[in-house]
């Protein structure tokens, strides 16, 4: 809630009561943004309230309550995410964890750091760091998204080409269920073979099955300051060569393979000032950054130098530029991480997120980019991503705001193009509101099935966001059959 009214216990049993009194639809406290809205804008809703407690005591009273009352709550952390997960849609109590802050355990020895869900995962990396640790997670929305949001996404990010996604580095969990219930799967250890592993279900869960309030991560020790390159390659064949070569010759050391196409570039120089184009008059079509950090600086630069030599003497890069060992270029991330944001700047965007294989990124854009021409002239396809995950980011961007004949051209051919591929309607921003009804295309009806049967024995009133992840059907039939089972 802007403005920040914070609710004690009193406070807050006023508040759900006043709600409760009113019913819900009634009450005129309707949320202003950007708590009802997300981070582009696509996706608003409505909320009577927003809750921001400042203690796990307070946030189980908060649940408990609404449980009582069969109130919904939308958990939010930074409110970043890209699917509209953390968005009311109705009459949703917003229950937010950015009161709910700290890094409470730091322990270099057992490379193990715990926080707070609220905790951002800015923070979060600065305390890891300043005892020589490093989070296996990082992406653009560092300094807002919070840990238990991460969390609850499954966040990807730049760093999973090397630690691989959060579901192998969360370590525990402390999390609240819909009634208020304290779960408690904290036990940071290594190894825990003692059956089903509750928290991976919550790793995820975007906020349908529980409240996360504590996160601990396996926290590896902090690598030197990492060598970069940054290439322009004349072909997507020549793009998949550099992976290659970056696999090959950077072995362990490989932390980060992205890529930019022309258009982004493009996009995010015309829309960004503090971003510039190391190569303004190249006319190649995609552009990799590659990052190599391991214990030996000089030894990484070194391997990163023959890595570039190399590229170019096959011709899988016509440019580039390689930094020897020193600070994080700031530079080329700052291009890389603009793209979204120039995105978001430029018009309308239509964001697809998707998984599958390498080799038809190219195919996917260009098609893209067809569909999106005959709608409208003036609509580009963009394509960027984490090339070392398998992870396209296709967005069609064009001035002003959307417009029903670009989206009619793209949906649903894009999510079924993807499908056909065999590959995931959703890489890593989750499912959310966006694609709950394109859970079918990814997931077989058996798996939706246990997905909705999961849901319930966490959640029997169905409470906790109940508008995400399942599809409309599903919810539906396990609602029915939640209350039955539970009345
Ligand atoms: P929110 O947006 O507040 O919530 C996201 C979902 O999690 C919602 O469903 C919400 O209900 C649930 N939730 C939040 N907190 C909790 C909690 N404590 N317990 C239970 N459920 C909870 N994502 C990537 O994967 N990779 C990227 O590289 C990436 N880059 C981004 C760059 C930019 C510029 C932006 C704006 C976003 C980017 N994202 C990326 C998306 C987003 O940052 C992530 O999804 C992030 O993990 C969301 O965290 P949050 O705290 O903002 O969560
Ligand atoms: C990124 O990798 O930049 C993010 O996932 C955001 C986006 O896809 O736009
Ligand atoms: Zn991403």
């Amino acid at each position: 809630m802007s403005g920040g009214r914070e609710w004690g216990e009193r406070g807050l049993g006023e508040a759900l009561a006043r709600v409760s009194r009113r019913g819900p639809r009634a009450a005129s406290t309707t949320l202003p943004p950007p708590r009802a809205s997300d981070w582009t804008g696509k996706f608003t809703g409505r909320s009577p309230v927003a809750l921001r407690p400042r203690t796990e005591a307070q946030a189980a009273a908060a649940l408990a309550r609404c449980a009582a009352r069969r109130l919904a709550v939308v958990p939010q952390g930074g409110n970043t995410g890209l699917v509209g997960g953390g968005v009311p849609l109705h009459d949703e109590v917003v229950l937010s964890t950015t009161r709910m802050v700290g890094v409470t355990r730091v322990d270099a020895a057992a490379g193990v750091v715990s926080a707070r869900a609220g905790t951002t995962l800015a923070a979060l990396e600065a305390a890891a760091a300043a005892a020589g640790l490093t989070i296996p997670l990082d992406l653009g929305a560092r300094g807002t998204c919070a840990i238990g949001g991460n969390v609850a996404t499954n966040a990807g990010g730049a760093r999973v080409v090397r630690y691989g996604t959060l579901r192998s580095t969360v370590l525990g969990l402390d999390a609240l269920l819909a009634d208020g219930t304290r779960l408690d799967l904290t036990r940071p250890l290594r190894k825990d073979n003692t059956g089903y592993d509750l928290k991976q279900l919550l790793i995820g869960s975007e906020g349908t099955l529980a409240l996360i309030t504590g996160v601990t991560l396996a926290a590896p020790r902090a690598t030197v300051a990492p060598a970069l390159a940054y290439l322009a390659c004349p072909t997507w064949a020549a793009v998949q060569d550099v992976m290659g070569l970056a696999r090959a010759r950077l072995g362990e050391a490989l932390a980060a393979a992205e890529f930019v196409d022309a258009a982004s570039v493009a996009l995010a120089t015309a829309h960004l000032s503090h971003v510039s184009n190391p190569f303004p008059s190249s006319a190649a079509p995609y552009f990799v950054l590659l990052e190599a950090a391991g214990v030996d600086g000089d030894h990484d630069a070194a391997k990163m130098e023959r890595l570039v030599g190399e590229a170019f003497a096959t011709g899988a890069a016509v440019d580039g530029v390689a930094s020897a060992a020193g600070a994080r270029p700031a530079a080329l991330w700052a291009l890389r991480e603009g793209v979204p944001v120039a995105l978001r700047h430029a018009g309308a965007c239509y964001k697809y997120d998707v998984s599958l294989a390498v080799a038809d990124f190219e195919g996917l854009v260009n098609e893209c980019q067809k569909r999106a021409t005959a709608a409208r002239g003036d609509a580009v396809a963009v394509g960027y991503g984490h090339l070392g995950d398998g992870n396209l980011h296709l967005n069609v961007s064009h001035p002003g705001p959307m417009d029903a004949r670009v989206l009619a051209a793209l949906e649903p051919w894009v999510y079924e193009a993807v499908a056909a591929a065999r590959g995931s309607v959703s890489a890593e921003h989750g499912i959310g509101l966006a694609k709950a009804s394109l859970l079918p295309l990814s997931k077989p009806r058996p798996a939706i099935d246990l997905m909705a049967a999961i849901k319930v024995a966490f959640d029997p009133e169905w409470v906790l966001n109940p508008y995400k992840v399942l599809p409309a059907d599903a919810a539906r039939a396990g609602a029915a059959g939640g209350r039955a089972g539970a009345g």
